[in-house]
């Protein structure tokens, strides 16, 4: 076994772990915050909401967070990694301390374009470069304060109570969390998972939870090492096709979402951010998105609002 990282703290004097107290510590410190806002009078209370929290889900993302944290220390051991350093009292605090995060990913982003003008014809690399950031940026999610899942797991929910059976494609999966999520909770309504993203840290991290959380289930990984490809999905009907933040990111969004649609089955719903993402910068190498959803509706997809802040396609056989 390497040196701790900086950061990662034994056994403090009073034979107590530190970087764990520090954790507790911070749980106890969200706990106040959070009856402190149950405690103030209404108006206040109501423009605090309108503001910071868009909507309380019916899960506990923390816990869903906690747990994957969990897995990615077990998944550090099987790959014969340094699992004490995940205990890291500044990675810890990286983690729940969302607008540091979110200031330092941006940044190394920034700096990766400045000295790499040619990213956007070697995407895979770029990506390869900024992995465990990504992953950082990833693991914190479930953090970010009451709502911030949403976007990930409320299509999940939606389907699996309208579908007697899901067999989803997620396409540039991230960490899925939605599909953790019903993994735990209503395993007997996923059929299949078929999964597409860059090969790198966060996708073999996610690709071992799934498969521990649903060993006899058919779950599969295409992990692609060319950004430029879309591919073969094989003869598989997907009834549940998700996309979010991933068509910015190629530079033929369209022909990306043409394929995936290839494999709608007849009865289909279909969850897409495809709104249109600002300028181009950074890694949005097709930021406008907003003519797609004529490509959806093009194959006989009705539009129909918005779950999670994503749109809501539905077809019906
Ligand atoms: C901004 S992240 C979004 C992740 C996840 N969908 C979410 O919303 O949390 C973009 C994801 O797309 C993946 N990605 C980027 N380019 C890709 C490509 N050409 N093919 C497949 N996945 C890609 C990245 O590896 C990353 O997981």
């Amino acid at each position: 076994m390497g040196a701790a990282p900086a950061g990662a703290r034994g056994p403090s004097r009073e034979g107590r772990d530190e970087s764990t107290e520090d954790l507790e510590t911070m749980d106890v410190a969200t706990g106040l915050l959070s009856r402190a806002r149950r405690m103030l009078p209404e108006g206040p209370k109501a423009l605090l909401r309108r503001f910071l929290v868009r909507k309380v889900a019916p899960y506990d993302e923390h816990e869903l967070g906690v747990y994957v944290l969990q897995r990615a220390e077990e998944f550090c051991k099987g790959r014969g990694g340094h699992p004490e350093a995940l205990q890291a009292v500044r990675l810890r605090k990286s983690i729940l301390r969302q607008r540091h995060l979110e200031h330092t990913s941006e940044a190394h982003q920034y700096l990766q374009t400045a000295f790499m003008p040619d990213y956007e014809q070697s995407l895979f690399e770029y990506y390869q470069q900024q992995q465990f950031l990504m992953l950082l940026a990833f693991l914190g999610y479930p953090f970010r304060g009451p709502g911030c899942l949403c976007s990930h797991v409320d299509p999940f929910l939606v389907a699996s109570s309208r579908l007697p059976g899901i067999r989803a494609l997620d396409y540039g999966a991230g960490i899925p969390y939605g599909l953790i999520h019903l993994l735990r909770t209503c395993p007997e309504k996923i059929e299949s998972i078929t999964i597409v993203d860059l090969d790198l840290v966060h996708t073999e991290l996610s690709e071992y939870i799934l498969s521990q959380l649903a060993p006899d289930k058919e779950i599969t990984f295409l992990r692609i090492t060319d950004a430029e490809s879309v591919p073969d999905l094989g003869g598989r009907a997907f009834n549940l096709i998700y996309g979010k933040d991933i068509f910015e990111h190629v530079h033929d969004p369209e022909r990306l979402l043409r394929v995936m649609l290839d494999r709608a089955a007849p009865s289909c719903l279909a969850y897409f951010d495809i709104r249109d993402h600002g300028a181009k910068y950074l890694q949005h190498v097709h930021p406008q998105l907003s003519h797609l959803s004529r490509v959806v509706c093009e194959r006989s997809f009705k539009s129909d609002g918005q779950v999670g802040g994503l749109s809501e396609f539905v077809r019906n056989a």
